[in-house]
């Protein structure tokens, strides 16, 4: 496993995603109850920006058609699934294995 600092943690704020670059993919942040999760930016549906959807529950909706992504598996009731990565956080650096 590689861990690549992403971001520092207060870069993120709560039920807010940003979207960074890793391993030149494009990676999703969100930091839900102080928690902070990895996955794929590009929505498998049709490729919307996952880093601008909403946080509903324990997902991510995705601003284009509602697709709704649980961010720790990245699955959906949609049948489709978006990649998670790993998180670590190390001080104030969040690291994501990507
Ligand atoms: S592109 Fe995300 S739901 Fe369609």
């Amino acid at each position: 496993m590689t861990y690549t600092q992403a971001a520092k943690v207060n870069e993120i704020s709560e039920n807010t995603g940003k979207k960074v670059e890793i391993n030149g993919k494009a990676i999703a942040l969100f930091k839900k109850d102080g928690k902070v999760y990895a996955i794929n930016n590009e929505c498998p549906h049709a490729g919307g920006p996952l880093s601008e959807g909403t946080i509903e529950g324990d997902c991510i909706v995705c601003p284009w058609h509602g697709f709704s992504y649980d961010l720790k598996t990245g699955k959906s009731q949609q049948q489709c699934e978006v990649q998670t990565y790993p998180v670590k956080i190390d001080g104030d650096k969040i690291l994501v294995d990507a």
